[in-house]
């Protein structure tokens, strides 16, 4: 399988710049409130790290929880595990992820928040595959703020995984060979 680049290294710079100034304005809306960022492990861990250090704003806490729906494969199992959720009690909170697919994984995660009592809870993910959604308790998930819109293609890199493998990958790229279902 040969890794084909999407999303060049240098586009996602710009993108990721942008978003941390939209973020920003986005957390201004709460003067006195430090907003908090969850970062799923392990597909966010190079967006978040930049995304972070993007934001001009002066305080703001940043968890990492993990949620995985995928176990090994590329077909999403359906049934969505959380672990180490903060407890978020009266935050502004903002989930941020690498992906968004069939949505399974930001719905769960953004209803255990609400169940736990955070105030408020929107998301951010690099990527969006809308062709992939399904309803969750009959609604489409859509992300608050997204990176790029990509078609339905199975993509590995800038901390994206096939199998454990390719996160470290610069550019966002297409796995040929992968069979999405
Ligand atoms: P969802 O629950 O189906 O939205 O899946 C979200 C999770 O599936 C993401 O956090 C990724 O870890 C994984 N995923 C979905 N699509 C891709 C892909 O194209 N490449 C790598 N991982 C993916
Ligand atoms: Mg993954």
């Amino acid at each position: 399988m040969n890794p084909v680049p999407l999303i060049r290294a240098a586009r996602i710079r710009g993108r990721v710049r942008q978003l941390g100034r939209e973020l920003a304005g986005a957390f201004a809306g709460n003067p006195g409130r430090v907003p908090a960022i969850v970062a799923l492990l392990d597909g966010s861990f190079c967006f978040v790290a930049d995304l972070v250090r993007a934001i001009p704003v002066p305080d703001l806490r940043l968890h990492f929880a993990r949620a995985a729906s995928y176990h090994g494969g590329t077909v999403s199992s359906g049934s969505v595990t959380i672990d180490a959720l903060p407890s978020c009690v009266g935050a502004d909170v903002l989930v941020v992820d690498d992906i968004l697919d069939t949505g399974r994984t930001l719905a769960a995660v953004v209803a255990a928040l609400h169940a736990g009592g955070a105030a408020r809870v929107r998301t951010c993910v690099l990527l969006d595959k809308p062709a992939r959604r399904v309803p969750v308790d009959g609604v489409r998930l859509r992300a608050d703020f997204v990176g790029f819109t990509i078609p339905d293609r199975f993509v590995v890199g800038y901390g994206l995984d096939h199998d454990g493998r390719y996160r470290h990958l610069p550019d966002v790229c297409v796995l040929d060979g992968v069979a999405i279902a």
